[in-house]
């Protein structure tokens, strides 16, 4: 008798501790959600307090350097090769080199970007890069303000004081087909975290935030005559919008009404914004990293020996506003001015030449 009660008693332990191990890779309860539509449609955001303390904490924003002064000769009349700061006093120039350094590379320090025996030098990528950045950041702040209104950003919203941001893309290296003893996977079925460990399109990203592929897949009617739509096109979408998701930190109906994915009508505004974030981030890809694939040196590219690109991830990092909606923009007005002149040229004079 005894025996078999402490068999039992064992047995059960077992199984809890079966259902413990095979739960561990689910999310502990308890989860809070905040309803944002009427009840019974599903508009609620689900989210994991425990996980937003961490977030929080990721999304503390560096304290600014003092302002200088915008007396005194300026760094373009200084210095001997200013091409984009150049209207800056000296002391303004100043703050924004040691805030950059902060910001992208604070172990390595000024010598990352510069020459110690010739700031002027422009011998090293990372400088001719760092301007390109600098262009980038004020094109971003005053031509996307669709997309990130007054908060803007910094070098820091991408970089979080590291030289290569933690989100970025290349793009993916496709088996063909037969070359693999799986056959062809048509650049899916695998777990990739692109599209948050789903078996969706691992690449979601050249064709829409390179590309301008159709996102849309709703047909405009039922009929196959004239509804060029087809389920492909769906999984590419849906890998897509699980990045969005997942970058946001966010369920689909912070963006979709749940009675219909496809209408904009009486759907949350958000949407809107990301319509411009996804034109924003092919346009940045496009005319910023692209061409910058010359300067980049060979162990910084992909496998297809493309340059490292970027997606909502690269500034959102699982918050819905990066760094929480708080703006380090304000105290660096010089990253939000209109860049003034033609870009400067992305490759080097010595790397042109080859
Ligand atoms: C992330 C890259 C980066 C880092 C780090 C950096 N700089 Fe710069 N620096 C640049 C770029 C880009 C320019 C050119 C700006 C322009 O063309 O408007 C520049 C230009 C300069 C110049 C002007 C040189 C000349 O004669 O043309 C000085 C001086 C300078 N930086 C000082 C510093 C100091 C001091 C530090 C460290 C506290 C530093 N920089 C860190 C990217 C960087
Ligand atoms: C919108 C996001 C974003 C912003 C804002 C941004 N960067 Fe970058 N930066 C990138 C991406 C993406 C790369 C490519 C990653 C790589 O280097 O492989 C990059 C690369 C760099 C590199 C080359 C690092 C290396 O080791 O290869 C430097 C230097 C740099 N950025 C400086 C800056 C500076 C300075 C600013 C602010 C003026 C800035 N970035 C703003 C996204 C950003
Ligand atoms: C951050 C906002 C956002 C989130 C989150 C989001 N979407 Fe989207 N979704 C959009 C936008 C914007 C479009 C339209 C894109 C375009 O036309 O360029 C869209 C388009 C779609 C479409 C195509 C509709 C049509 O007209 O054919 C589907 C389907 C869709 N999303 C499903 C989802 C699903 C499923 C999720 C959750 C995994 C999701 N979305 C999460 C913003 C979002
Ligand atoms: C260059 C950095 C950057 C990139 C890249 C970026 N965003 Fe944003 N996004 C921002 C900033 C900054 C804000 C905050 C704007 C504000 O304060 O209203 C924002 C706000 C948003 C919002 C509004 C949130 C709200 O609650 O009002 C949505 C939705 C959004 N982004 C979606 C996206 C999507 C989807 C992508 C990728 C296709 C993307 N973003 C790429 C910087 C970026």
């Amino acid at each position: 008798m005894k025996t078999a009660n402490f068999l039992g008693k064992a047995c059960l332990r077992l199984m809890v501790l079966g259902s413990l191990l095979t739960l561990a890779a689910c999310e502990r309860p308890f989860m809070d959600t905040v309803q944002s539509g009427y009840r019974g449609t599903g508009m609620v955001q689900v989210y994991n307090p425990r996980l937003l303390d961490i977030k929080t904490a990721a999304n503390e924003v560096p304290v600014a350097l003092p302002e200088a002064g915008a007396e005194g000769p300026k760094a373009g009349q200084v210095y001997k090769n200013v091409k984009v700061l150049g209207d800056l006093s000296v002391g303004q120039f100043s703050r924004l080199m040691v805030s950059m350094t902060t910001w992208v590379a604070p172990t390595e320090g000024c010598t990352y970007c510069h020459n110690p025996a010739n700031f002027a030098d422009d011998s090293k990528y990372t400088k001719v890069v760092a301007r390109r950045m600098v262009e980038m950041t004020q094109h971003i702040n005053s031509d996307w303000k669709t997309h990130v209104a007054q908060t803007g950003v910094t070098c820091y919203t991408c970089h979080r004081g590291q030289p290569v941001p933690s989100n970025v893309w290349f793009k993916a290296d496709h088996q063909p087909q037969g070359s693999n003893f799986m056959g062809d996977k048509a650049g899916q079925n695998e777990p990739s975290a692109a599209v948050n460990l789903s078996s969706l399109p691992n690449d979601p990203f050249t064709p829409f935030l390179l590309g301008k592929e159709n996102i849309r897949v709703n047909g405009p009617s039922p009929l196959p005559s004239d509804n060029r739509q087809s389920i492909k096109q769906a999984e590419w979408t849906y890998g897509l919008m699980t990045h969005m998701s997942t970058s946001l930190g966010v369920n689909c109906t912070y963006c979709h009404n749940s009675r219909s994915f496809q209408t904009w009508e009486g759907g949350p505004p958000q949407r809107v914004t990301a319509w411009h974030g996804i034109r924003m981030a092919r346009e940045l890809n496009l005319s910023y990293l692209e061409p910058l694939t010359d300067t980049f040196p060979t162990h910084r590219k992909g496998e297809l020996g493309d340059v490292a690109k970027l997606n909502c991830a690269t500034c959102h990092q699982g918050a819905y506003k990066p760094l929480n909606g708080q703006s380090m923009l304000k105290g660096f007005p010089e990253l939000a001015a209109p860049a003034k002149q033609a870009p400067t040229a992305a490759v080097p004079a010595q790397v042109a030449k080859k």
